[in-house]
């Protein structure tokens, strides 16, 4: 039997989930079947039943239905309801659909594994308060660093995220909010994690030269073959600088984990991905 995936999205044509999850399939000796589904705001919801009707064992959601599909599901995990977003419903055999937001956890399996940047005990600054600096909270929460400092242009958002975390288990250590101005009064960040939807227009916040310790970590959420302009900034600082293009595998591998019961080892699909990504 194969297990039949897809990934919904608006627009969803350059997806590279379907090209990973193959691959992983392949490496873990899965037979699984992955499509590029295109959907909308209005049928989203009935888009994924029909997925579920059809037979399928699970689907990733991506922008910008990961907060709506909270609601498609009939149970939630931990990590999506400290996300309050969902990027991976599992199909149960008995009808439930529980959602996961593996995200976070790609992000530090990438930072912490990949790149061999130790979280603990560091200082962390996050640039944006929306979905996307929301969805890793938790997961960099539990990495246990020092203070994490979340700027972004709307305050309140910030705000609103660090109330929310209030009552979280792993919320024990310093959180703040503040402007990108008011960031001057701050003390250097050992890592700056780029989660606004800036880079994807080519551009960043204005904000404060110093921002970096030594030997600090800049890290753009988004995955690029190029530098992004934070990526540049962050370099012309002298910061060892990421995108997320490892996030994007490990949260799939997170993914996989959910619904397959098996790790991919994806180091072993980093040649084969680069190679395929630029052949495209
Ligand atoms: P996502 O799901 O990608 O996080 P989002 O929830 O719309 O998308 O959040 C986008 C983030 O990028 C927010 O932090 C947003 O700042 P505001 O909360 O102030 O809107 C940030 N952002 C988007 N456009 C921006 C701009 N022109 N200048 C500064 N920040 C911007």
């Amino acid at each position: 039997m194969i297990n039949a995936y897809t990934v919904i999205g608006q627009p969803i044509a350059h997806s590279l989930s379907p090209m990973i999850h193959t691959l992983f399939g392949d490496l873990t000796q899965r037979r699984i079947s992955y499509t590029r589904t295109e959907g909308t705001p209005e049928t989203f919801a009935e888009q994924v039943l029909q997925w579920q009707a059809s037979g399928g064992r699970g689907c990733n959601i991506t922008a910008p239905f990961k907060e709506q599909a909270v609601g498609v599901c009939t149970h939630l995990a931990l990590s999506a309801e400290r996300a309050e977003s969902v990027n991976t419903i599992h199909m149960h055999a008995d009808g439930r659909l529980v959602g996961h937001s593996t995200d976070g956890a790609g992000m530090l399996q990438d930072i912490e594994h990949n790149i061999r940047f130790r979280v603990a005990g560091r200082r962390v600054l996050m640039l944006g308060a929306g979905g996307a600096a929301r969805g890793v909270l938790g997961p960099l929460l539990d990495a246990q660093p020092a203070a994490i400092h979340i700027a972004n242009r709307t305050v309140a958002r910030a705000e609103g995220i660090i109330e929310a975390f209030k009552d979280d288990p792993a919320a024990t250590l310093p959180i703040s909010a503040s402007s990108y101005e008011a960031l001057a009064e701050e003390q250097a960040f050992d890592l700056i994690v780029n989660a606004t939807s800036l880079s994807l227009a080519g551009s960043l916040p204005t904000l404060p030269e110093g921002l970096f310790a030594s030997e600090a970590l800049a890290y753009d959420m988004m995955y690029s073959r190029h530098d992004t302009v934070f990526m540049g900034w962050a370099r012309e600082q002298g910061a060892v600088v990421s995108d997320g293009f490892g996030m994007l595998v490990e949260q799939a591998a997170e993914a996989f984990l959910v619904w397959e019961g098996v790790r991919p080892k994806t180091r072993m699909a980093w040649p084969r991905l680069f190679e395929l990504l630029n052949s495209k």
